[in-house]
C-alpha cells in the first residue's frame, strides 16, 4: 500500500514523487560545469551515425505516445530535423520508408507494451536504429534496442502513468540537445541557460505541487459534468492531450484533448456551460512564437465564455490577462516553452486525482484497464 502517512493512492505519491524523479532523471546526464549532455555510454549510437540521422520516429502507446508529441518540437526546435510521431499500434500499417538514416525511439514506461515492441522490431527490420526510453531496467524493449535511456522514476504502480510521463518528457529533452550538442547546432551559452533550466526543474515542479488543494477544490466544483475539453497550442497541446486521458482513465467522464487552433473548425458546435474547458495558456516572453500562440490562446478564451463556457485555465506566474477572463487559474512557474509542459502536466494530473477521489473510484486501479497491455 502507498505510504500511509501521506499518501492514500499510488497515484497521489507518484504524482508528489515528480521532483525526485526529474532530479534522478537529469542530474547524472548533464554536467554544468563542462556545459556538456553526456548520455553517449546509454545510446551506443556513435556521434557520426548520430548526425547522419535525417529524420526522428517516434513510437509509443497511451501517456507515453503524449511524450512523444512534445519530444517531437524538442527534436524540431533544438535539431532541426523532422520528427514523426506514431501509435505504435499503427506504425506497422504505415509501412513506414525507413532505414539506416531513420532513428526510432520507442517510449514505454514498462517496456512490456505488445504494441510498442512489435514498432520496434520492425523498425530494426527495416534497418532504422533504435534508441529505447523506458522506466524498467532490463525491459524487453529495452533490451532489444540499440541504446537505452531509462527514467529513474522509480516502480510507477499507479496504473495512470504520472512521473514516468513527465521523467520521458525531460529524457527526449536531454536526448534533443544531446543531439544539438552533436552537430554543434546550439551555441554553447545556450546550452548553458538550457542545462541551467533543466536543473531548475525539480525545485519548480515542488511549486507546482502546492496547488493540490485547488485542485482538489476544482474537483469538487466541477465533479458533475461528464465532459471536459482539454486545449493547448504547440508543445502544450500533447498536455492537453494527456490531462484528456487522465481525466477519462480514473473517473471514466469523456474528455478530449484538442489543438486549441482547431475548435473553430467543429468543437465550438460543443462549448457551452455544459462543456468545461481546460485551457493551457502559459507563455514563455522570451519566445515570440510563444507569444504569439499565448494571444490566440487568450482571444480563444474570450469566445469561449461569450459562449457561457466554464474555463479552467494554466497561466504564468504574473500573468493577469488570463485570470481576469477565466473562471479559474492555476500559475505554473515561467520556464522556457520546451520545458513548460513538464510543469503544466502537474495541476492536470491532480485535478484528475482529486477528481476520481471525490466519485469514490478505485483510483490506482481503474475498470478494463491494466498498467501494460502486453497482448497486441
Ligand atoms: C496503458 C496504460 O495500458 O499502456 C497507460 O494504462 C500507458 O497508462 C500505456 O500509457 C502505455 O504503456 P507503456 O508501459 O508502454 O508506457
Amino acid at each position: 500500500m502507498p505510504d500511509q502517512n501521506k499518501f492514500p493512492h499510488f497515484m497521489l505519491k507518484e504524482i508528489f514523487e515528480q521532483p525526485q524523479a526529474l532530479k534522478n532523471t537529469i542530474a547524472p546526464r548533464i554536467s554544468l560545469q563542462d556545459v556538456e549532455v553526456r548520455i553517449g555510454n546509454e545510446i551506443r549510437i556513435i556521434p557520426a551515425e548520430l548526425r547522419s540521422m535525417r529524420r526522428i520516429n517516434i513510437v509509443a502507446s497511451g501517456t507515453s505516445r503524449h511524450a512523444g508529441m512534445a519530444g517531437q518540437y524538442m527534436f524540431q526546435e533544438l535539431v532541426h530535423i523532422f520528427a514523426d510521431v506514431d501509435y505504435a499500434s499503427e506504425f506497422e500499417y504505415r509501412n513506414p520508408p525507413i532505414g539506416p538514416e531513420e532513428l526510432t525511439i520507442s517510449i514505454t514506461q514498462s517496456g512490456e507494451t505488445a504494441d510498442t515492441m512489435a514498432a520496434q522490431r520492425l523498425a530494426r527490420q527495416k534497418g532504422s536504429r533504435t534508441i529505447a526510453i523506458s522506466n524498467v531496467v532490463n525491459s524487453t524493449v529495452a533490451t532489444e534496442a540499440d541504446g537505452v535511456l531509462y527514467t529513474h522514476a522509480g516502480p510507477e504502480i499507479s496504473i495512470a502513468s504520472t512521473k514516468a510521463f513527465t521523467a520521458q518528457m525531460a529524457v527526449l529533452f536531454l536526448l534533443a540537445a544531446y543531439m544539438a550538442q552533436g552537430r554543434e547546432s546550439i551555441p554553447k551559452d545556450a546550452l548553458r541557460t538550457w542545462l541551467d533550466e533543466l536543473t531548475a526543474l525539480p525545485e519548480k515542479a515542488d511549486v507546482v505541487l502546492q496547488c493540490s488543494d485547488t485542485c482538489r477544490q476544482l474537483a469538487d466544483n466541477f465533479h458533475r459534468f461528464e465532459d471536459f475539453l482539454f486545449l493547448g497550442r504547440a508543445i502544450h497541446y500533447p498536455i492537453a492531450m494527456d490531462g484528456a486521458l487522465k481525466l477519462k482513465e480514473v473517473s471514466y467522464v469523456h474528455a478530449e484533448g484538442y489543438p486549441a487552433g482547431e475548435t473553430k473548425h467543429g468543437p465550438n458546435a460543443l462549448i457551452d456551460a455544459t462543456l468545461p474547458i481546460v485551457m493551457i495558456a502559459t507563455c514563455d516572453h522570451k519566445d515570440p512564437g510563444s507569444v504569439l500562440r499565448y494571444e490566440k490562446s487568450v482571444a480563444d478564451m474570450r469566445g469561449f465564455k461569450k459562449q457561457s463556457a466554464r474555463i479552467i485555465a494554466l497561466a504564468s506566474e504574473g500573468d493577469t490577462a488570463v485570470s481576469a477572463i477565466a473562471d479559474h487559474t492555476i500559475f505554473i512557474p515561467r520556464a522556457p516553452e520546451l520545458l513548460a509542459p513538464i510543469l503544466e502536466m502537474i495541476p492536470l494530473q491532480l485535478f484528475a486525482y482529486h477528481f476520481a477521489v471525490r466519485k469514490g473510484l478505485d483510483v490506482d486501479r481503474p475498470r478494463n484497464l491494466v498498467k501494460s497491455v502486453t497482448q497486441e
